[in-house]
């Protein structure tokens, strides 16, 4: 029996548009050959494109499943990615350009994210924080955030970024596994018009968690003081940022840091289990991320690239942060929700400050398919060049929307499949090279090694199946915070015995060309008569329907089948979920796919219970499904989305 099946049949392909191609910095496939003999040669051209303040001894010293990279050289994040530019003409180049929720406006230029990060590492150096030493950081999308983390880097101090959205009990958690020192949070940060209370949650979470002897205020609510209702000050502990900032110095020496040497913790929930703490290093990671942005993002010096991850996430510190800061990039960062005040909001934000590259992901551009085409139509956003996409499999139909409605069929889209622990993009398009496909990431990127394997290790040429990484890559984690055992055992372990191979949870299917269409997590995968069904193709053919914006589908237990599908739907602006529509759809999903595919049930929705950071939670819809009590939902983004869900289910049952 396959692992996986292959359902859906996606025929659209896309050249790079011919004027994107000429002016590309990469446009001819070359690079794949080369990097393909001999990788670490590749990676080392890559390291040399950073600022080293001594050599490595050897590229890659790889013991299976342990690697490190650039063994013996000395670097330092920050300066690669703040004090190299402020040497030359990049000095007064916007690194951020923000906008708050509310509407308030700054820009930084590297000249000022220099001095800022330099301030801000010598507080940091004043409240007793040194190399090694962890940091927490708890805070809005603001400029200090970026500042914080830089200025961890400076110091040689690890960072472990948690997500604004976060509650105490995580923050609490993810404290105590890092034992970490200081935290840095703020009075608040604005989230559809409200304001959310980090200090205030900082606070519940911080009476568990002993370790953290000082923190740090960024006040981000108006008036001098600051506000007492949002932050309470507990003397001796709390400090406010500016008030610290006003008398520190802007001179401070960097850390010279060993290439494998942690340079941050980041924790990811997973769908179960404790938050794994994931390691990354320095020399490996920053020429990972370095290297892809420039690569994929077809980076120039005049970009404005808007990557609209939260810096919570993985997204935010490889892409928002490391990666094009360290190219001397101009970044666009922005604090609030997408429909804030109106449905418009990032056009808005595209138009006024002319974004040429955009990377959001599919759960947001889902939602403004359901939001309709007026919104982008209002605003001129012709000076985008290259979009992009990460966090899930994009739909072959979000993909076309995106491309027509806000790349004006001109841009080229790159899927990038990638992972909090590879760090970097692994798998999509170089955007002036591949021709894309709607619903692939392509192949992997020069220097980037995947495979497709059944469960027993056998190569799966054409079909689905498991991937698998083969090579170990620079910004690959090293490690489990803490528990390496853990490490070994969730990603080494697939294939008994051949701990080369890395499993990153995902299946996937390879096409004709080689091309890799992740088909979502193997956790998702339903089994319906024997077939083993991807997530991913079902949803697509739903999301095809001109009514549907967004789908998933989960397996419920059947007598006969095994399981049997069904599926939760959203619908577009201005449509009415109908019974009719429930039939057209299941005959449409036949239509498309087949008669094994047909949803038993089709429940109308008007949200979809996602994490965080935007992914469907399907353990949660299967719950609902099979009439279970409902899991864990702390880790929902909308904990009463799942639960309007279940009693709509239930009325529909009983
Ligand atoms: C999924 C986000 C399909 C995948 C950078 C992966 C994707 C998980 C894609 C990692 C993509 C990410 N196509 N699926 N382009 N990008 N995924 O750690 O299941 O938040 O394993 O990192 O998201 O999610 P994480």
């Amino acid at each position: 029996m396959a692992d996986i099946d292959v359902l859906l049949n996606e025929n659209r392909s896309f050249p790079p548009p011919e004027p994107f191609a000429r002016a590309a910095q990469v446009s001819t496939d070359a690079i794949y050959a080369m990097a393909q003999k001999d990788p670490d040669a590749y990676w080392a051209g890559a390291a040399r494109n950073l600022e080293w303040i001594a050599p490595w001894k050897s590229v890659l010293d790889w013991t299976p499943p342990h690697a490190k990279w650039f063994t013996g050289g000395k670097i330092n994040a920050a300066v690669n990615c703040v004090d190299r530019h402020v040497r030359g003409p990049a000095r007064n180049k916007a690194a951020i350009i923000w906008e708050g929720e509310p509407g308030d406006r700054r820009t930084l230029t590297y000249w000022d994210l220099y001095r800022e990060v330099c301030k801000f590492a010598n507080v940091l150096r004043s409240l007793g924080v040194g190399k090694g030493d962890r940091v927490g950081i708890y805070l809005p999308m603001v400029p200090e955030a970026v500042v914080a983390m830089l200025a961890c880097a400076r110091i040689g101090a690890i960072h472990s970024v948690v997500f604004g959205g976060f509650s105490p009990e995580s923050v609490r958690d993810r404290m105590n596994d890092a034992q970490a020192k200081v935290l840095i949070t703020a009075d608040g940060g604005y989230r559809r018009g409200q304001v959310v209370p980090l200090k205030r949650n900082a606070d519940k979470a911080l009476a568990e968690a002993p370790s953290v002897k000082h923190v740090i205020v960024v006040q981000r609510r108006p008036g001098g003081g600051g506000d007492e209702a949002f932050a309470e000050m507990r003397e001796g502990r709390d400090h406010w940022y500016h008030r610290l900032m006003q008398n520190a110095s802007p001179d401070a020496p960097p850390e010279p840091m060993d290439s494998e040497d942690v340079l941050f913790i980041l924790y990811t929930s997973g769908t179960t289990g404790k938050p794994k703490g994931i390691v990354h290093t320095t020399g490996g990671y920053l020429t990972g991320t370095a290297e892809t942005t420039r690569l994929v993002f077809d980076l120039r010096d005049d970009d404005v690239f808007w990557c609209t991850a939260d810096v919570g996430w993985v997204t935010g510190h490889s892409y928002l942060v490391y990666g094009p800061l360290a190219n001397g990039a101009t970044c666009v960062m922005y604090e609030g929700a997408p429909d804030w005040p109106e449905r418009d909001r990032f056009w808005d934000i595209c138009e006024r400050h002319g974004v040429t590259i955009l990377y959001t992901a599919p759960t947001a551009i889902r939602a403004f398919m359901k939001w309709g085409e007026s919104h982008p139509a209002k605003h001129d956003l012709s000076r985008l060049r290259l979009l992009g996409s990460v966090g899930e499999p994009i739909n072959p139909e979000a993909w076309i929307w995106y491309h027509e409605n806000i790349g004006g069929k001109r841009c080229p889209i790159v899927d990038t499949w990638w992972q909090t622990e590879t760090g970097a993009i692994v798998i999509s398009p170089l955007p002036g090279v591949t021709v894309t496909k709607p619903g692939s990431a392509t192949r992997p990127l020069p220097g980037c090694s995947a495979d497709l394997l059944d469960s027993a290790g056998n190569r799966v040429e054409t079909g689905g199946g498991l991937l698998a990484l083969t090579r170990p890559l620079p910004a690959m984690l090293r490690t489990i915070w803490g528990d390496d055992e853990r490490y070994v055992k969730t990603y080494f372990s697939k294939w008994d015995g051949r701990k080369n191979l890395y499993f990153p949870g995902d299946g996937a299917k390879r096409d004709k060309d080689g091309y890799f269409w992740i088909l979502g997590r193997v956790d998702d995968v339903l089994n319906v008569a024997g077939h083993r069904i991807g997530t991913m193709e079902v949803e697509s053919a739903l999301v095809e329907h001109p009514s549907v914006a967004e789908a998933a589908v989960v397996g419920k237990a059947h007598e006969l089948k095994g399981q049997a599908l069904a599926a939760f739907v959203t619908v577009r602006d201005g449509t009415r979920p109908t019974s009719e529509l429930r039939d057209e759809l299941k005959q449409f999903v036949v239509d498309k796919i087949g008669a094994i595919a047909r949803p038993d049930d089709i429940l109308f929705a008007a949200d979809l219970p996602k994490t965080r950071s935007g992914k469907i939670m399907r353990r949660l819809l299967r719950d609902i499904a099979e009439g279970r009590a409902l899991g864990d939902t702390t880790t929902l983004a909308d904990p009463s989305v799942v639960a309007a869900l279940k009693e709509q289910y239930e009325e529909k049952e009983g």
